[in-house]
C-alpha cells in the first residue's frame, strides 16, 4: 500500500510524494528527488529531524540524542526512520532550493469565468491530460497571466473535482490577471501554473474552528470546508466573512449550503462601510462572539489583508484570549501571499 507524503519546505514549497509499505520518508524522497536532510540515516544524528503535523506513522528505532522523547511526543520524527501508516503531511527543516526540490509545475486551461460582482471574479481551470496537482487546502498556486507572463498568486478556491480547481479574485481596475479574466479571457487559453505553495493549510481537526476571511479571503476556506463537507466535522466551526462594501460580498448562498449540509458549522456576514444596509456593519472583531472563542481552546484560521490580520491579533490580545493555535495568511492584492 502507498501513502502520500506532503513534504512541506521552509519557503513554502510543498511537495507530494508516495511512500510504499515499510519504506521510510527519507528513501521515499529521496527516490522521488528530493534530497531531505539526512547523515546517518541509522536514528543516531538528528539530522533528519522533521515534525509532522498530520496523519500516523510508526516512529522507529533512534536514540534520545537524536530526538528526545517529549520531541517525540510533540510530533517531532526522524525521517530516516519514519515509516508512515496513513498519508502524512511533514514539515522539513531546510528549504526546497537546500533540498533541490522546487515547486510543481503544471498546465492547465482555463474552463469557466463569471463576474460575481464588480469587485469579484471566480474561475476555474482544468489540467491538461496527464498532468498531476495535489495540494492542502488553503495552500495557493502561482499563476501566469496569460499574454503577459506576470505571475499572480492565488489560492485554491475548492478541491480538485475531475482535474478542474477554482479560484476565487479580486478584481482590480487596470490589474494584469483582472484585465485578462474580464476582456479577453476565453475558455481552453492555456495558463502556467506553479505550487502548491504556503504554509496556510488546514491540520487535524482536535479542536472547535474558528474561520476569519476579509474579501476574497474567503478562498481559502471554500476549499477547506469542502474536505470537512467530505471527511466531516466532528467539531464546531464557524466563519466570520468580512467585507469593505456591500457589492463586495459574494458566495453567500456557497455558505449557506456549506451550513445546511456540515453539521457543527455556522456563519455571520459583516459589512465595514457605514453607508451599507446590511444587518451586521462594521470589522470582523467585531462580530467575534465569545461563544466562538472557546475561551482560547480554538484552532483560529484568518485569511485577509495585512491590517485585518493585526486587529484580530490586539483584539484577541485585548479580550485575554489565547488561541491554542493562529494560522494567518496576509494578502494585498497583486502580491505574493504570506503565511504564517
Ligand atoms: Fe541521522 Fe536520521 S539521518 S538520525
Amino acid at each position: 500500500m502507498t501513502h502520500t507524503i506532503a513534504l512541506s519546505f521552509e519557503d513554502g514549497v510543498t511537495r507530494f510524494i508516495a511512500c510504499g509499505t515499510g519504506e521510510t520518508v527519507a528513501d521515499a524522497a529521496y527516490r522521488s528527488g528530493i534530497n531531505v536532510p539526512f547523515d546517518c540515516r541509522d536514528g543516531a544524528c538528528g539530522t533528519c529531524k522533521s515534525f509532522c503535523e498530520a496523519g500516523s506513522y510508526d516512529a522507529g528505532d533512534y536514540i534520545e540524542d537524536a530526538l528526545a522523547a517529549d520531541e517525540a511526543a510533540q510530533g517531532y520524527v526522524l525521517t530516516c526512520q519514519m515509516r508512515p501508516k496513513s498519508d502524512c503531511v511533514v514539515r522539513i527543516a531546510a528549504t526546497s532550493a537546500m533540498c533541490k526540490a522546487a515547486a510543481g509545475t503544471f498546465t492547465a486551461r482555463l474552463s469557466r469565468v463569471e463576474q460575481l460582482s464588480a469587485t469579484a471574479i471566480r474561475f476555474a481551470v482544468k489540467l491538461e491530460a496527464g498532468a498531476q496537482l495535489s495540494f492542502l487546502p488553503g495552500q495557493y498556486a502561482n499563476l501566469a497571466v496569460p499574454g503577459g507572463g506576470e505571475v499572480r498568486a492565488y489560492s485554491f478556491a475548492s478541491l480538485l473535482r475531475e482535474g478542474e480547481v477554482e479560484f476565487l479574485v479580486r478584481n482590480i481596475p487596470g490589474g494584469r490577471m483582472s484585465s485578462y479574466l474580464s476582456e479577453r479571457a476565453r475558455v481552453g487559453d492555456a495558463i502556467a501554473c506553479s505550487g502548491p505553495m504556503g504554509s496556510f493549510y488546514l491540520r487535524p481537526v482536535t479542536r472547535p474552528l474558528l474561520f476569519l476571511a476579509g474579501g476574497t479571503g474567503l478562498a481559502p476556506f471554500l476549499a477547506m470546508l469542502e474536505l470537512l463537507e467530505r471527511d466531516g466535522l466532528g467539531v464546531p466551526a464557524h466563519l466570520v466573512y468580512g467585507v469593505t462594501s456591500d457589492r463586495d460580498l459574494v458566495l453567500v448562498d456557497r455558505l449557506e449550503a456549506f451550513a445546511a449540509r456540515l453539521p457543527g458549522f455556522s456563519f455571520v456576514t459583516c459589512v465595514g462601510d457605514a453607508a451599507s444596509t446590511h444587518p451586521r456593519k462594521g470589522y470582523v472583531t467585531h462580530h467575534l462572539a465569545p461563544e466562538h472563542l472557546h475561551c482560547g481552546a480554538v484552532d483560529t484560521y484568518l485569511c485577509g489583508p495585512p491590517a485585518m490580520v493585526d486587529a484580530v491579533r490586539q483584539h484577541l490580545e485585548a479580550a485575554g484570549v489565547v488561541p491554542a493555535a493562529f494560522h494567518y495568511e496576509k494578502f494585498a492584492p497583486g502580491a505574493q501571499a504570506k503565511a504564517a
